[in-house]
């Protein structure tokens, strides 16, 4: 594999990594508030993250290339209101998503063909993350306070 586009993956498993934790901590808001339903959600989340990273790290060990992990800042751990934390996730997704497009013009232009088709199954994935979080950003925006404990349980069927 070229050496630009192994580091590129090894920043991109890390970020995964990071994001993981991005949703941990706001597992255990939920956790605080007694939102049962939005912990269980995040939870979710934090281990699909986890996976993510997982994914990338299995395709480097199959090319033979060194896995490096790395650092992060530490997430946010406090929050304003459900529709923050929401709001905060979407806008995460985003850059996730502008990142893995950056990563499929790299192979492209290296026609990389095998890490192609790989970074494929992340383009779809994004899509399907940027909708979770818009789709429930939409159903919070229709609830008052009264139906978010409604909302909960909803959510908590994930
Ligand atoms: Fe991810
Ligand atoms: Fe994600």
């Amino acid at each position: 594999m070229d050496k630009k586009l192994i580091e590129a993956i090894n920043v991109q498993l890390n970020f995964e990594i990071e994001s993981a934790h991005v949703y941990l901590a706001m597992q255990n808001y939920f956790a605080n508030k007694s939102l049962k339903g939005f912990e269980h959600w995040f939870q979710i989340q934090f281990r699909e993250e986890l996976e993510h990273a997982q994914k990338f790290m299995n395709y480097m060990n199959d090319r033979g290339a060194r896995v490096d992990i790395r650092g992060f800042a530490t997430p946010k751990n406090e929050f304003e209101s459900v529709l923050e934390i929401l709001e905060t996730s979407l806008n995460h997704e985003k850059e996730v998503t502008k990142r893995i497009n950056n990563l499929m013009t790299m192979a492209m232009e290296l026609k990389d063909y095998a890490t192609i088709a790989l970074l494929q199954w992340y383009v779809n994935e994004q899509v399907e993350e940027e909708a979770n979080f818009s789709e429930l950003i939409d159903k919070v925006k229709m609830t008052g306070n009264h139906g978010l404990l409604m909302l909960d349980h909803v959510v908590g069927k994930r």
